[in-house]
């Protein structure tokens, strides 16, 4: 890849070709246990400084962090009846970015009439609320993903910081080749993502252990595309785990056996940083308090926090808590015990923003080689004003799935397991 297009698919700040794709969607900002009141919350987002609140009806507002007087943090404000008030000098900002008050100013000034702040639209759906930072004309249908669909009883989600930029973090999430590697020994044993699970099957064990060398294909869809990672289930039959792409960072990946759909995001935070969003789900039940407790404590895609961040304990400061005599002993193929983890040890090791220029792609990168070509193509035709993947709520909606079938291309694949129940 050239650097200059390595610079366009990485760079979000405003003004930027990719930064204007991102603010044609509706984006997960924070969850909902985060704000559970009015006090604010710093949400940076696609190189902007944003907090959220709540107003006094107990509406989400998401604002720009500096105060226009002087640049003095809001995040530092109170927020009293129906806004927020500057630590500084005390200007007070509702929850649409209208100044109402500007304290020092002699009585009968109207000079706050003339002042505003940048407030973005939100709306609250599958335990996150969302925002939406482009052009107020174009602003699409709210997110109709089917887990953002769902009673919060269904879904446990986060969001983590991860300490380079989204391109590369999201790479790591559609290349099924390194599932084997990478998590060589976890996945054995994680009982929230992995085949260790009570609910897999143990033919699905056999055909994963068995079939080392899965083929990949792609297919395009509405919303983005179709990552089909194929296994030889038996002597006429192929074991499929199909991923879902929906553009710009969605992700929702196949379910192994009876254990949850898991569904994944990667928001910048500014190009040397991101939000990466966890999602555990079931379409039809409550997730039990002994699945919530072991996504908690790191299992799945979600790690164990530092209490009060959104840095997890194991991190680049202690090497993600390797412990080579596990590696040696082949406990696990990296040492790294979590399963997230071991994600984040190698995508940050790429550096802040992967040199793009010095890779030597193979056959196994398909997915990751056409997903940036969807993803260039949309940020060309966002320019010249024509439709773009992922907008449409019904492309939000298929699901991610495993099906065993006689062998045949992933296009003439019987697909309907991909359809939303509630449809
Ligand atoms: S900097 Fe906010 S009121 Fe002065
Ligand atoms: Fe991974």
């Amino acid at each position: 890849m050239r650097q200059t297009q390595n610079e366009r698919l990485t760079r979000t700040d405003p003004g930027t070709p990719m930064g204007d794709l991102f603010r044609r969607y509706w984006l997960p900002a924070l969850t909902l246990a985060e704000l559970p009141d009015a006090d604010p919350v710093r949400v940076p987002l696609l190189g902007e400084k944003l907090i959220a609140i709540r107003d006094s009806s107990g509406r989400a507002a998401i604002l720009q962090e500096a105060c226009p007087h002087r640049q003095a943090s809001l995040y530092f404000g109170l927020c009293d009846d129906g806004g927020i008030r500057c630590p500084y000098h005390g200007w007070k900002f509702d929850t649409d970015g209208n100044c109402l008050d500007i304290p020092g100013e002699p009585d009968g000034s109207t000079f706050h009439e003339q002042i505003r702040i940048t407030a973005y639209p939100t709306v609250q759906r599958g335990g996150v609320i969302w925002v939406y930072m482009g052009p107020p004309d174009q602003q699409p249908e709210p997110p109709a993903f089917e887990w953002a669909t769902l009673p919060v009883e269904n879904l446990f989600v986060t969001r983590r910081i991860q300490d380079c930029n989204y391109l590369q973090t999201m790479e790591g999430g559609l290349d099924s080749s390194h599932l084997s590697w990478l998590h060589g020994g976890t996945i054995l044993t994680d009982t929230v993502l992995g085949i260790g699970g009570s609910g897999t099957d143990s033919r699905v064990l056999d055909i994963i252990a068995t079939d080392r060398k899965p083929v990949y294909e792609t297919l395009n869809t509405a919303g983005g595309l179709l990552l089909g990672a194929r296994r030889n289930a038996d002597e006429t039959n192929y074991y499929w785990r199909i991923t879902q792409f929906i553009a710009p960072c969605f992700n929702i990946i196949a379910p192994t056996g009876d254990l949850t759909l898991n569904a994944q995001a990667w928001v910048p935070l500014d190009d040397q940083r991101c939000w990466s969003w966890a999602v555990n789900y079931y379409v039809d039940k409550p997730l039990s308090a002994a699945e919530r407790d072991a996504m908690r404590k790191g299992g799945g895609l979600h790690v164990e926090f530092v209490p009060g961040t959104h840095q997890g304990v194991a991190n680049h400061d202690n090497d993600y808590l390797l412990d080579r005599p596990a590696q040696r002993r082949g406990e696990s193929f990296t040492g790294i015990p979590s399963f997230t983890m071991q994600d984040a040890a190698v995508q940050e090791s790429q550096g802040v923003i992967a040199d793009r220029t010095l890779e030597q792609l193979v056959s196994s990168d398909n997915g990751i080689i056409v997903t940036r070509m969807l993803l260039q193509q949309a940020i060309e035709d966002n320019r010249s004003g024509k439709p773009i993947p992922g907008i449409d709520p019904k492309s939000q909606r298929p699901r991610a799935g495993s099906i065993i079938a006689p062998e045949q291309s992933l296009e003439s694949l019987d697909k309907s397991v991909l359809e939303p129940l509630s449809d």
